[in-house]
């Protein structure tokens, strides 16, 4: 990988060393231009921006490109979405659900996996939260937490603050065995690390496109699985959802099989746009190299922390159970080393005690050394 030529597409490279794409990827180059271009013309031209099909276009290209990133079997089986919140709230309330059931989560998962669950306590459904052992969450746990009533796991593909990388494989094998509905938020690892929903038979997958796609801000999907659209109820209703939509007299048509019938109203061509310009830039270097990129990248930083002694919260025995994070805890006050990063234009995040380290596949080991000189 040529990464000084990669980094021109990057223009966040020209000023900071960015190493926060667990909190909001910077949109490359060609995807913010892209962007930039349609809002000219629809300044310019009105609904003639999108006339001749134009719409339609840009929405099947990017339906085709999460398709494709995730290898779905095909492209009906995506819903965009504002958010990974949203995707998720669908599953949670198109379920048909009965009192007594429970969804299995865990501790360490980012809010956006736990309030939809936790909604359907009112329907009597209990939310099981497994406890993470040393940042793991282990199969084991997972295994003794679900019994003859549990419909749902519902768990992160990345854990947004320790980094730990769940094992998709192991969970989808476990949850077809105990014949229960797997659930994956996968923001904090799609963009970096293959997902292969036909390989890996997930039910439902929800991620928006903000962080390691590094596309806009309040876009996403929703995959579901083709054999699940039956069970899902259609909670969210409008025209933009029905067979017959531009039928506007009508009122009787019946709504779209397929995933497409989520989206109640009208999306935003802007961020499909760019979202897929994204997704493109990514598939065109290949997920793999963007993988083994990134791991090099966190493998580096992690030796750099052992080598200083500092106390790091990310589970690193296996590759195969890292990603793009990497938490430790600085020495001395955390909010205090955020801050003397920042001055530096080296960009983290700071959770809690620790900090947060997230670099995608263009940043450079001299940044890294940047970053382990000040902590
Ligand atoms: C695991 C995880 N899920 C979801 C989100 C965000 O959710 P949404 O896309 O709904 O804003 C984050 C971070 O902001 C996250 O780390």
């Amino acid at each position: 990988m040529d990464v000084q030529s990669i980094r021109k597409e990057f223009p966040v490279t020209e000023r900071y060393a960015y190493l926060n794409h667990a909190s909001t990827g910077p949109l490359p180059r060609s995807t913010a231009e892209a962007m930039a271009g349609l809002i000219e013309k629809r300044s310019m031209l009105g609904n003639q921006a999108l006339a001749g099909g134009e719409d339609e276009r840009i929405k099947s290209e990017a339906r085709e490109a999460f398709a494709s990133l995730i290898n779905a079997r095909s492209a009906t089986e995506i819903a965009f979405t504002r958010n990974t919140s949203h995707g998720l709230n669908i599953v949670a309330a198109g379920l048909p659900w009965r009192e007594g059931d429970n969804v299995v989560c865990a501790e360490s998962e980012f809010p956006a996996n736990v309030y939809p669950w936790m909604n359907l306590k009112r329907k009597g459904v209990e939310v099981r939260m497994v406890k993470p052992v040393e940042n793991r969450i282990s199969i084991d746990s997972v295994t003794e937490a679900i019994d003859g009533r549990t419909r749902l796991l519902a768990l992160s593909f990345v854990e947004f603050a320790t980094g730990y990388r769940n094992n998709l494989a192991a969970l989808a094998e476990l949850a077809h065995e105990k014949g229960v509905l797997l659930s994956i938020d996968a923001i904090q690892g799609l963009g970096v690390f293959p997902v292969d929903v036909q390989n890996t038979p997930v039910d439902f997958l929800s991620a928006g496109t903000a962080k390691w796609l590094m596309g806009p801000i309040g876009f996403g999907f929703l995959y579901i699985r083709q054999e699940r659209l039956a069970e899902l109820d259609r909670v969210i209703s409008g025209w933009r959802g029905v067979v017959d939509w531009a039928d506007f007299f009508r009122y009787d048509s019946p709504f779209r099989d397929d995933a497409t019938r989520y989206e109640e109203g009208s999306l935003p061509p802007v961020f499909l746009l760019g979202a897929k310009k994204s997704v493109d830039l990514l598939t065109g270097y290949g997920i793999e190299n963007v993988a083994r990129r990134v791991l090099d990248l966190t493998g580096y930083l992690l030796e750099g922390l052992e080598a200083k002694g500092l106390e790091v919260i990310t589970p690193h025995s296996r590759e195969s159970e890292r990603s793009g994070i990497v938490s430790f805890v600085p020495k001395g006050d955390p909010v205090q080393a955020s801050e003397t990063l920042a001055e530096a234009g080296i960009i983290v995040s700071q959770r809690g005690r620790f900090i947060r380290v997230s670099p995608h596949f263009y940043n450079t080991e001299e940044e890294i050394d940047q970053l382990l000189a000040l902590v």
